[in-house]
C-alpha cells in the first residue's frame, strides 16, 4: 500500500493502474476509520480492481463553532485498517495541498441540499461538493462508494455527479450498525457511557416510524409526531429534525407514498447524530 501525499503522487499512481487496464474505485472518507467505512472499502475492492482511500478532515464542510478542531485524526490507526482491506493506495493530503489558496470557486447543489441537515449546517454540502469535486478531479475514479448513513450527503453527490457530467458512477452502500442498532459514527466516540446508552433511541424510534407506516398510517404529520415522542422518552436527546420526505427529491410529502426517507438529527450533550431509513411501501 502506498500513502500519497500529494496530488502528483496519487495521480501518478492512478495512471499506472490505469495503465495496467485496472477500473479505479475511490472511497473519500474523513478517516477515524471504523467498520462502516471497512464496508465501502469492502465493496469497492469486490468492484473495483484498485482501491483508492482518502483520508481528509475538510476545514470548509464544517460551521463556525462545530467539531473541526476536536474531530479525531488517528492516522496510524487508520493507516493499519486501510493495510488490512487491501486498499492500494490512500490519499492524505495536507490542508495546504487541497486549500493552497483562498478557494474562490464553489460547487453549490441548489434545492437537495436546502431541507434536513442543510437547514441546520449552512455551508456545509457546499463545502462537501467542493472537496468531492475536487477528490474526483484528483483522483478521477471510474466509482466512487458512498454510505446510506448520509442520505442527503449521497443524494446530493449524485446530483451534483449528473449535473455537471462527471465521468464517474457514485454507488451507496448500506448503513452498517451496533449490534443494538445505533448506526456506526466516528461522533459516537464523545458520548459518554450513559450518553451512548441513550443515543439507542434513534434507531429505535425509526423502526418505530417503519412500525407506524406498515401498520397502515398515512400521515406523515402524524407519524412524525409519534417518532418525536419516543425520541423525548429519553431527556439527554434534543431534536434537531425527524422528517419524513420523498427519497429522492428530499420533499415534504402529504401523504406515504412509495419511496420514503426517514431522517433523523439529534444532539446529544454536544454530540451531534443523524440516522435515516429507507422505505419502499411500493
Ligand atoms: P466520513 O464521515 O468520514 O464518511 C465517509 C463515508 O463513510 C461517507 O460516504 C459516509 O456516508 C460513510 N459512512 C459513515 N458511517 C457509515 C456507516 N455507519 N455505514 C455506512 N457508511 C458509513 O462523509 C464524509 O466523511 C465527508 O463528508 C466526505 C464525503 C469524505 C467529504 O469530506
Amino acid at each position: 500500500m502506498e500513502v500519497a501525499e500529494t496530488i502528483q503522487s496519487v495521480r501518478s499512481q492512478v495512471k499506472a493502474a490505469r495503465e495496467k487496464g485496472k477500473k479505479i474505485g475511490f472511497v473519500p472518507t474523513m478517516g477515524a476509520l471504523h467498520v462502516g467505512h471497512i464496508s465501502l472499502i469492502e465493496a469497492a475492492v469486490n468492484q473495483t480492481g484498485f482501491v483508492i482511500v482518502s483520508i481528509f478532515v475538510n476545514p470548509t464542510q464544517f460551521g463556525p463553532g462545530e467539531d473541526l478542531e476536536k474531530y479525531p485524526r488517528p492516522i496510524k490507526a487508520d493507516l493499519e485498517i486501510c493495510r488490512n482491506t487491501d486498499v492500494n493506495v490512500v490519499f492524505a493530503p495536507t490542508r495546504e495541498q487541497m486549500y493552497p489558496q483562498e478557494n474562490l470557486t464553489w460547487v453549490t447543489v441548489e434545492k437537495l441540499t436546502e431541507p434536513l441537515c442543510g437547514r441546520f449546517r449552512p455551508g456545509h454540502f457546499r463545502g462537501v461538493t467542493t472537496v468531492c469535486a475536487k477528490l474526483f478531479n484528483i483522483v478521477q475514479p471510474d466509482i466512487a462508494f458512498f454510505g446510506q448513513k448520509d442520505a442527503q450527503q449521497a443524494i446530493v453527490i449524485k446530483r451534483m455527479v449528473a449535473d455537471l457530467n462527471m465521468p464517474l458512477q457514485i454507488v451507496v452502500c448500506p448503513t452498517v450498525r451496533e449490534t443494538d442498532g445505533l448506526a456506526v459514527s466516528s461522533r459516537n466516540k464523545y458520548l459518554s457511557p450513559q450518553q451512548r446508552k441513550d443515543a439507542t433511541i434513534i434507531y429505535k424510534s425509526l423502526l418505530k416510524c417503519q412500525e407506524l407506516i406498515e401498520t397502515g398510517l398515512t400521515d406523515p404529520n402524524e407519524i412524525v409526531a409519534k417518532v418525536r415522542e419516543v425520541l423525548q422518552s429519553v431527556p439527554s436527546v434534543q431534536i434537531e429534525y425527524v422528517s419524513i420526505v420523498d427519497a429522492e427529491t428530499l420533499q415534504n410529502i402529504d401523504k406515504i407514498a412509495s419511496n420514503i426517507l426517514a431522517a433523523i438529527a439529534v444532539r446529544i450533550g454536544s454530540t451531534r447524530l443523524i440516522d435515516n431509513i429507507l422505505l419502499d411501501t411500493g
